[in-house]
């Protein structure tokens, strides 16, 4: 018995948690995890408290789909309340820095007026003490920046909140992800290990090298209580085994979202990570963690939204990624925390960072940085790219929700770069508003017209086809629509024929053929010709 060797389960899911709320990069960067714990977390654990007949009321309506609001139909109420009440103790001092930023932006305001800054130093609350340097813009606006590294080494930065929950799923079907805190749930196994943990790449290189029982314990860290439902997650049968593209050509498989594989014999390249997982007895067109090879040369991300970076994935296939490429963010302001910072202190080993135009030499080609405009609401975020991959001659570009607010950058990209072969653009128009993603982060409540007004909205079918034209695009690809079943609790997103991201992208397809463009809708998965 002991000596059995088990694979893992293809439908084992892992759930990254922080204070038990399902993680996305904000909630690593120190400074935006305050602010999130402060504005957001204990807040709708409060208001859940209070009132959980009126959250369970908003779940239950289609309208406030993707709200603030907490999903255990009103019960569980003391459970909710014991997870504020141990967050409002464990991180006291998140909460105390979340202040310290308000007091501060507060103290530019009224204090710095132009003049020297050097005086204000002392005033600088003391959580914050050491970690900003304060500045001027070139309109003498004042404003701090975070020097986050050193975050990333203080108390600020505690490994011990993450967690892991593992469980079988036999659906697409979950609960959307980021308004409802984790409880303990039959079936699931909760780890306390931080991402970084090594246990969890050993557990996932399981999926394809069998080990013993003993060893995925110890590297683990199993407790013996653990071991009787960790049983359930593994396997003897011997999985399927993808056998190593070994084609003359450039291959693409789109694995749904924005994460494509774009293969040669000699390198692979993957985008924006979101997998699914595999079914048995199940219809749904999809590749899955088992359509992967055995290591990934490159994964690009090509920006922070939770959609794109999404650590669920991540974890699981770290052990095979040979490097992963992430836009450098502006440098320490609040809304634009370190990708690179992020995935290093989560366990990602090579993180190689790009600037706009930078080039990575890959066998065969390169990996090229493009600029990537707009879909952050008009906030000065660096954190994003479009990837420009090339490969056995071919061009093929990932502009993921890139939205064409200016149309001479792309006539300056083809200046630069030529004739497209494989255009993949996101056509989510109708982005959700500014305090979304964004509104813990504010120190002063935002006028809702103006957060109206400022969206996270990606191309709509004018700036598309824009973009189709200038680049001269021989092929066009809709993708990163949040559309596919195994993304649902991420996006909340359910189209109907008259929603827009749908009458843009078939305008889009519609206008392509008039003009002898190649273009589709992508939808669950396709192996793509080039
Ligand atoms: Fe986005
Ligand atoms: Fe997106």
């Amino acid at each position: 018995m002991e000596d059995q060797k088990y694979y893992l389960k293809h439908n084992v899911q892992i759930d990254p948690l922080f204070n038990n709320w399902y993680a996305y990069p904000q909630l690593i960067s120190p400074a935006t995890a305050a602010m999130h714990i402060a504005n957001s977390h204990l807040k709708i654990m409060n208001s859940y408290v209070m009132s959980p007949d009126v959250h369970a009321a908003a779940v239950r309506n289609p309208a406030m789909r993707g709200g603030p609001f907490i999903d255990y139909q009103g019960k569980r109420v003391d459970e909710i309340k014991e997870l504020m009440l141990k967050t409002q103790s464990k991180q006291a001092h998140m909460v105390e820095l979340a202040e310290a930023i308000k007091s501060l932006n507060d103290l530019l305001v009224t204090e710095a007026k132009g003049y020297s800054i050097e005086a204000l130093y002392p005033k600088v609350p003391k959580a914050l003490r050491g970690y900003v340097e304060l500045v001027y813009d070139l309109n003498h606006n004042p404003s701090f920046r975070l020097i986050e590294a050193l975050l990333y080494k203080s108390e600020y930065y505690d490994p011990s909140s993450q967690s892991v929950i593992l469980s079988l799923v036999e659906s697409d079907d979950r609960p959307f992800a980021y308004s409802t805190p984790r409880l303990e749930e039959e079936g699931r196994l909760q780890l306390n290990i931080a991402f970084s943990h090594p246990g969890i790449d050993e557990l996932f290189k399981m999926r394809e090298v069998p080990q013993t029982f003993g060893y995925i314990k110890e590297a683990l860290g199993l407790e013996n209580g653990q071991e009787a439902i960790f049983a359930k997650f593994l396997t003897e049968a011997t999985p399927p085994k993808t056998p190593k593209y070994q084609g003359d050509s450039v291959r693409i498989r789109y694995f749904g979202h924005a994460c494509v594989l774009i293969e040669t014999k000699d390198v692979s390249v993957l985008t924006d990570p979101v997998i699914s997982y595999y079914y048995a007895n199940d219809d749904e067109n999809r590749y899955t963690y088992a359509d992967l090879p055995e290591n990934i040369d490159y994964v690009v991300i090509t920006h922070s939204h939770a959609d794109h970076l999404m650590f669920e994935s991540l974890l699981q296939l770290r052990h095979k990624i040979k490097n992963i490429v992430v836009p450098r963010n502006g440098g320490g302001s609040l809304e634009d925390p370190s990708l690179k910072l992020v995935l290093q202190n989560t366990g990602f080993k090579n993180v190689i960072e790009v600037d706009e135009l930078d080039s990575i030499a890959v066998e065969g080609g390169s990996i090229d940085a493009v600029p990537f405009l707009g879909e952050h609401a008009d906030l000065n975020i660096r954190t994003k790219t479009a990837y420009l991959v090339r490969l056995g001659g071919k061009q093929a570009l990932f502009m993921a929700d890139s939205n064409n607010l200016e149309f001479m950058v792309y006539d300056h990209i083809h200046r630069l770069y030529g004739d497209v072969d494989v255009l993949f653009i996101g056509m989510e128009c109708d982005g959700a508003p500014l305090t979304w993603i964004y509104g813990s982060l504010f120190s002063r409540p935002i006028d809702r017209k103006m957060d109206r007004s400022r969206r996270l909205s990606g191309s709509d079918f004018e700036s598309a086809l824009d973009i189709v034209n200038r680049l001269n695009c021989k092929k066009a690809y809709v993708y990163a629509m949040g559309q596919e079943p195994w993304l649902c609790y991420l996006t909340s997103i359910k189209y109907t024929n008259e929603s827009r991201p749908i009458v843009e992208s078939d305008k889009l397809v519609e206008a392509c053929k008039q003009q002898g463009t190649f273009c589709e809708r992508l939808y669950g998965s396709k192996e793509i010709a080039v």
